[in-house]
């Protein structure tokens, strides 16, 4: 599977670490940046990870941001993604089971960094279940269809 992964400055040290441990799992991480803790602005690298997944240079993605809500928002504006901010392992095997979620988001300021590898572990470990939940994320599509200027 391969992963893009992106952050701000305030994500920065953790990306470094979930990159390491992703890749140490054998995923193949597609790093989007930004690459240092120089500050920067958190929607350039949200809609980076969020066009790697749409456009299939992906097949999931991180973002991670001092909250998760800036750069979770900011994927959440590309056609096709469904990113969940999640703080906890319960919320990163519901996204997957019943949202099918296809981006990761989470804050490096509200996280310890253990719990933010748990929660990676199981979002990328965790398949969709289908079944009601299908229409429901088929709703969610129907949004997009009827909102999306392109
Ligand atoms: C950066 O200071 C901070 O605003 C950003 O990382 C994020 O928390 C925004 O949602």
């Amino acid at each position: 599977m391969k992963i893009a992964i992106g952050c701000d400055h305030a994500g920065y040290q953790y990306k470094e670490i979930v990159k390491k441990h992703l890749e140490e799992k054998g995923f193949q991480v597609i790093d989007k940046g930004t690459y240092s803790e120089e500050r920067v602005d958190y929607p350039i690298y949200g809609e980076a990870v969020a066009n790697a997944v749409a456009s299939g240079e992906a097949d999931k993605g991180i973002v991670i941001c001092g909250t998760g809500i800036g750069i979770s928002i900011s994927a959440n504006k590309v056609k096709g993604i469904r990113a969940a901010l999640c703080t906890n392992e319960y919320m990163a095997r519901m996204a997957r089971k019943h949202n099918d979620a296809n981006v990761l988001a989470f804050g490096a300021r509200v996280l310890g960094i253990d719990v933010a590898l748990g929660i990676v572990d199981v979002f990328f470990s965790t398949d969709f279940e289908g079944g009601r939940h299908e229409r429901r994320v088929k709703l969610i599509k129907e949004i997009e269809e009827k909102n999306f200027c392109k």
